[in-house]
């Protein structure tokens, strides 16, 4: 069984974390299946929205971090980097749909949505410092840009989580539902309905005033990523993880 899933109802995608056991912690190969599913997705003609979703009871604990140490990604045209440029780029409305969970780029790649709705379980954090990391997928310029300086630096240097109720009120999720996924797919229906060439063009209108420099800003977030996935810090963080499981 893939741990991307992907199907269609109608002119909707569905792009599903597949690996409910490890909390649908991202790998290599779902990266790169994620990116597959976006290209996809945005050359395809019968394909009007795209939501992302998961399977089990949490979004995803972000990257796995086995596959952090085993392969460090140190390039943009790395799995994560691909996937990072798919999204970025996406040309169609991209609508998540997010329970338990979301760690890591499980909340940064909501930056990118274009509507987030989540249920009452939902848990935001983005540990990046804490993991002796530095936030990525485009999150040091759209984040604050959401919620404002400090607030976005508190969250980033404190690696402190927050609810769906914080995140509605931020502008980081529009809508709560206690069924997340159909609240999202009534959305994405509702959006599928409309002339498709004018919808691509509001986004990409919507889009346009940060595009460069998101893609500027995640170029340097991913040099810095990659020396600090080889540091002591990083290591250290890792390791400890490991320990827990362990002992667990
Ligand atoms: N990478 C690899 N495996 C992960 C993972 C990750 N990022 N997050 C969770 N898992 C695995 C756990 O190892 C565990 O697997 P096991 O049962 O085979 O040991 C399973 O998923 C469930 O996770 P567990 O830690 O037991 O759940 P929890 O409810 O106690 O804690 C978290 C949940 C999210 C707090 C904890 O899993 C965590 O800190 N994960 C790492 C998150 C992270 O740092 N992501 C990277 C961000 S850049």
């Amino acid at each position: 069984m893939s741990e991307i899933l992907d199907t269609q109802v109608g002119a909707v995608r569905y792009l599903s974390f597949n690996r409910p056991a490890k909390m649908n912690a991202l790998t290599r190969d779902m990266y790169a299946g994620l990116a597959h599913g976006l290209n996809e997705a945005a050359g395809d003609f019968g394909v009007r929205a795209v939501v992302i979703t998961s399977e089990g009871d949490h979004f995803t604990a972000g990257n796995d971090i086995m596959d952090f140490m085993d392969n460090p990604p140190t390039s943009d045209s790395s799995e994560v980097g691909t996937f990072l440029a798919a999204l970025l780029n996406f040309p169609k409305p991209l609508i998540a749909a997010v329970k338990g969970n979301a760690v890591g780029v499980g909340t940064t790649m909501l930056l990118h949505c274009d509507v987030v709705v989540a249920a009452p379980s939902a848990n935001f954090s983005m540990p990046f410092a804490s993991l002796g990391l530095v936030p990525e997928a485009g999150s040091t310029f759209l984040f604050p840009a959401l919620v404002g300086y400090q607030r976005a630096a508190r969250i980033f240097m404190t690696g402190e989580s927050f609810g769906a109720e914080a995140a509605m009120e931020m502008g980081l999720v529009s809508e709560i539902s206690s069924d997340a996924l159909n609240a999202a797919s009534k959305i994405a229906a509702q959006i599928a309905e409309q002339p498709p060439q004018a919808i691509i063009n509001t986004k990409a209108l919507l889009k346009a005033r940060q595009h460069d420099s998101v893609a500027a800003v995640m170029r340097a977030e991913f040099e810095i990523f990659a020396m600090a996935l080889q540091s002591d810090e990083a290591m250290g963080a890792f390791m400890k993880f490991m320990a827990k499981k362990g002992s667990s």
